[in-house]
C-alpha cells in the first residue's frame, strides 16, 4: 500500500496519489489495485461526505495509464481484459456514495482524465502545467477507462469528438470553456479552494451549471438524423487529416457512435471491444515506439559537459532569406532579442514579412494576442551592417549555400563578435569543418540546421566537427530546446543525416519519372505509404534550384550512387523551379495544381512503367540503404536518432514507427534481396546494399538490436 494515502478533515476526505520513487503518477495495474482497495474502504466510511482526489506530484495530476503495460498487450482479448479491469476500478469511484472532486494540479491525461471523469466534479489550477485531454489516439488506441462514454455525456457528442478524435490536449482555460473542468482556482491554494468548493456543494450553497447546448447542437445531437450528419462529418474530417492511415480515431468514432444512448454496462462493453481492436495492433506498437523516442530525445544528454549559456537572450542572424526570416521569428517567439543582417534592405523587408506572416497566422488562430505579437516583433531589428552583433551571445549564419560566401561571413563574425559567442551555421549540406577552420574559435562553431518552414518543422540537426567543444555542443542543445526544437546530434559529413537520406529518395523519384512513371501515380505511391507529400511535389515545394544545388554537392561527395538524374538538371535549366516559379513537375495557379507536361516531354526514354510495389520499394529502400551507411560510418550513434530525424525532419509516417523500425519490420534479408535484384535490373551503384545491411541479412540482425 504505497501509491495512495487518505486523510480526513471534518466531512472532507482526501485521497492523495503519490507514486513512490517517481516524479509522475501513472495508473498502472498495481496503482489501480491499490486504488480499488481504498475506494472499498472509503465507500464504507460514513464520516466522509465529500472526497477529493489529489496528487502529491508537482505539476502532474495523473499522466495517464501505463504505456509500458499497453505496449505488452499481444492479443485483442488481453486488450479487452486490461480495459475492463481498469474500468472496474474507475466505476467504483463513480459509484461512491460520497460527492467526489478531482483536484487537477497539472497534467491530467488519458486514463488520468478518465478517472477524473468518474468524479462528480473536476477543479483545476490556472497554471500552464495544467494539461487536460484524452490523447490515446496518438498511441493508436482509444480511451478505454470510460472516456468514450462519459465525455460525450459531460460535454456533448460534438465537443467530445473534437477532443477525442484528434487526441487534443487543452490548457486549463480551454478545458473550462468546453466544460471538461468545472472551476479554476489559484494554484497555490488549489486544494484549500477545492475543499471550500466541496463544502459549498455539500451545503448546497454552490451549484455547478453545466453548459447548456445551443439550439444547433441539440438539433444535431438529440435525434438520429442529426447524429448521423455529425458522425459523417467527423469521419470525413478524420479521413482528411489522417488519409486513412490511422485506425484509432475511426474506431474511436465508431465506438462513440455505438455507445450513445446505451445503458452504461453495454456502453462500457462496446468501449472495451473498440479498445480490443486497437490495443494489440502493429500501428499502436509503432506509435508507442515513437512516443518513447520522443520522450527520450526531448531529454537526451548528448554530452556530460555543461552549456556555457543555459538561456540565450541576444542573438544575431546573418542572411535574411527564407530561413533567416523564419529563424528571426522563432527567436522572437522565444523572447530572444534578435539582430538580423542582410546585404540589402529589400531582403530584410522580406524577412520581416516572413516573420509577420507567421504571427498573422497565430493571431488568426487566436493562439496569440495582438499586443504579444507587437511586443515580439519589436525584438527583431534589421540591419545592413554588423551593428549590434557585438552584443550577440550566439550568431546563426543563414546566408546563401555557397562555401566562399559562408567562409567570408565566418571570418567577419569571428573578428567582431564577443570571444565567448558560439557561431552556428544553418547550412544544409556544406562542410561545417571548413567554415570553422577560417575562424579563431573552431571549438565554438557547429551546425545548427533548421528545416523549412522553421516555425512548423520540429527538428534541428546539430552538426559537430572534430573541433567542436563539448561545451559548445551542450550550449547548442540547450539553445535548440529553448527554441522548442527536437535536437539530434550528427557528425559533419556532407548532407548530415536528413538531407543525405532524403536525397537518394528524391533522385530515385526522378529516375522513376525518367523511366516513364506518371507524375501523380509516383507521388500517390508514396502518399499511400504515408509520406505527407510525394517526392515530386516535395521537389516543387523545396524549389528545383535548391534541390539541384544540394544534389550536386552530394554527388560530389558520394559519387555514382548519388548521380544527379538528367531530368532534374533539365527541369532546372528550363527555369521551371517548382512552386516559387509557378511551374515544376506541376503547374500552380492559386490553390490549384495540375501536372505539367514539360518535364514529361523532356524524357527521351520514358518507355515503361513499373508496378507500384517495386516503385515504393525502390524509393524507400534507397533511404534505408543510405541510413544504414550513416550508421556504419558513425555519423549518428543509433537507429533511434535516424528515426527521430526522419519523422521530425521529413514527416516520415509515425505510424510506421520510423524508417529503420520499418526496415526491421520488413527484415534485412528481404531488403538486401530486393536491392540486389534492383542492382541487376536498374543500376549497379544506387542499389548496392551497404555492408551493414548485408551483415544484418546474414545474421538476422535488426537496426534496433545492433
Ligand atoms: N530554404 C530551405 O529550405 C533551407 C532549409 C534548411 C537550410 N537551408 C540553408 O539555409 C541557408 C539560407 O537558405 P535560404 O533558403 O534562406 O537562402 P536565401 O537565398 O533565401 O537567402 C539567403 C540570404 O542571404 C543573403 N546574403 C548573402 N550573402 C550575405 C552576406 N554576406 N551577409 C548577409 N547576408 C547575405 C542574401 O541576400 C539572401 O537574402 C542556406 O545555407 C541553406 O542551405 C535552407
Amino acid at each position: 500500500m504505497n501509491y495512495f494515502k487518505w486523510t480526513i478533515d471534518g466531512e472532507i476526505g482526501t485521497l492523495e496519489f503519490d507514486t513512490p520513487d517517481s516524479s509522475v503518477n501513472i495508473l498502472n495495474s498495481a496503482a489501480l489495485t491499490e486504488l480499488e482497495q481504498h475506494l472499498d474502504e472509503i465507500a464504507l466510511c460514513s464520516d466522509i461526505k465529500a472526497l477529493l482526489i489529489t496528487s502529491a506530484k508537482k505539476s502532474i495530476f495523473i499522466a495517464g495509464a501505463d504505456i509500458k503495460e499497453i505496449d505488452t498487450i499481444t492479443d485483442p482479448q488481453e486488450a479487452i481484459e486490461k480495459c475492463n479491469s481498469g474500468k472496474q476500478v474507475i466505476n467504483k469511484l463513480e459509484q461512491l456514495p460520497q460527492t467526489t472532486v478531482a483536484v487537477i494540479n497539472g497534467a491530467c491525461l488519458g486514463g488520468g482524465y478518465e478517472l477524473s471523469l468518474a468524479c462528480n466534479y473536476r477543479v483545476a489550477g490556472f497554471a500552464g502545467c495544467v494539461k487536460i485531454g484524452l490523447p490515446e489516439v496518438r498511441l493508436g488506441i482509444l480511451p478505454g477507462f470510460g472516456g468514450c462514454v462519459r465525455l460525450p455525456e459531460l460535454i456533448g457528442i460534438s465537443n467530445a469528438l473534437s477532443v477525442i478524435l484528434p487526441g487534443k490536449i487543452l490548457d486549463a482555460n480551454r478545458a473550462l470553456r468546453i466544460g471538461m473542468v468545472d472551476r479554476l482556482f489559484y494554484d497555490p491554494i488549489l486544494v484549500d479552494q477545492a475543499k471550500i468548493f466541496a463544502r459549498a456543494i455539500l451545503s448546497k450553497k454552490e451549484k455547478v451549471q453545466r453548459r447548456r447546448k445551443t439550439f444547433i447542437t441539440r438539433l444535431l445531437e438529440e435525434n438520429p438524423v442529426g447524429r448521423s450528419i455529425l458522425f459523417g462529418q467527423a469521419r470525413k474530417n478524420v479521413l482528411k487529416s489522417t488519409a486513412g492511415h490511422y485506425p484509432a480515431p475511426l474506431v474511436a468514432l465508431d465506438t462513440i457512435k455505438s455507445v450513445v444512448g446505451k445503458p452504461r454496462e453495454e456502453a462500457f462493453r462496446l468501449e472495451s471491444e473498440g479498445f480490443g481492436k486497437l490495443g494489440a495492433s502493429e500501428i499502436s506498437k509503432n506509435l508507442i515506439h515513437v512516443f518513447y523516442l520522443d520522450e527520450r530525445y526531448k531529454k537526451k544528454t548528448w554530452t556530460e559537459a555543461k552549456p556555457s549559456l543555459t538561456h540565450v537572450k541576444k542573438a544575431g542572424v546573418v542572411g535574411a532569406g527564407v530561413m533567416g526570416g523564419g529563424i528571426a521569428q522563432l527567436l522572437a517567439k522565444n523572447n530572444v532579442v534578435c539582430r538580423i543582417k542582410d546585404l540589402n534592405n529589400q531582403a530584410l523587408a522580406l524577412a520581416l514579412k516572413t516573420a509577420r506572416d507567421v504571427y498573422r497566422y497565430l493571431l488568426k488562430t487566436r493562439r496569440m494576442k495582438k499586443g504579444q505579437v507587437e511586443a515580439q516583433m519589436s525584438l527583431i531589428s534589421p540591419t545592413t551592417t554588423y551593428d549590434g552583433f557585438q552584443n550577440a551571445e550566439v550568431v546563426i549564419e543563414a546566408v546563401v549555400e555557397r562555401m566562399n560566401v559562408k567562409k567570408q561571413v565566418f571570418q567577419e563574425l569571428d573578428e567582431l563578435v564577443q570571444p565567448s559567442a558560439c557561431l552556428l551555421t544553418n547550412t544544409s549540406s556544406l562542410s561545417v569543418t571548413e567554415m570553422a577552420e577560417c575562424t579563431n574559435r573552431p571549438d565554438k562553431v557547429c551546425g545548427f540546421h533548421f528545416f523549412n518552414p522553421v516555425h512548423r518543422m520540429p527538428l534541428l540537426e546539430i552538426i559537430v566537427t572534430e573541433k567542436t567543444s563539448e561545451e559548445t555542443l551542450a550550449t547548442a542543445v540547450a539553445f535548440a530546446r529553448q527554441l522548442g526544437k527536437m535536437a539530434i546530434v550528427v557528425k559533419d559529413k556532407e548532407g548530415f543525416i536528413v538531407n543525405r537520406i532524403l536525397l537518394p529518395y528524391m533522385n530515385e523519384a526522378a529516375y522513376l519519372f525518367e523511366e516513364g512513371i506518371d507524375t501523380k501515380r509516383l507521388d500517390n505511391v508514396v502518399k499511400r505509404f504515408g509520406m505527407p507529400m510525394g517526392p515530386l511535389e516535395l521537389a516543387d515545394e523545396v524549389g528545383i534550384d535548391v534541390g539541384h544545388h544540394v544534389a550536386q554537392i552530394l554527388e560530389a561527395a558520394y559519387g555514382d550512387r548519388m548521380r544527379v538524374p538528367t531530368i532534374l538538371k533539365d527541369v532546372y535549366e528550363a527555369g521551371t523551379l517548382g512552386k516559387k516559379s509557378g511551374e515544376g513537375f506541376y503547374i500552380y495557379s492559386g490553390k490549384q495544381k495540375k501536372v505539367s507536361s514539360k518535364p514529361r516531354n523532356m524524357c527521351k526514354n520514358a518507355t515503361f512503367t513499373l508496378d507500384d510495389d517495386i516503385t515504393r520499394k525502390r524509393l524507400i529502400y534507397v533511404m534505408i540503404n543510405e541510413a544504414s551507411r550513416c550508421l556504419e560510418e558513425g555519423v549518428v550513434e543509433s537507429a533511434g536518432t535516424i528515426d527521430v530525424g526522419m519523422i521530425y525532419g521529413t514527416g516520415f509516417p509515425p505510424f510506421r514507427g520510423g524508417l529503420l523500425r520499418y526496415a526491421d519490420s520488413v527484415g534485412a534479408k528481404q531488403i538486401v534481396a530486393d536491392l540486389k535484384e534492383f542492382q541487376e535490373r536498374f543500376d549497379q551503384h544506387r542499389f548496392e546494399p551497404s555492408q551493414l545491411l548485408r551483415s544484418m541479412a546474414n545474421t538476422d540482425g535488426t537496426f534496433y538490436s545492433s
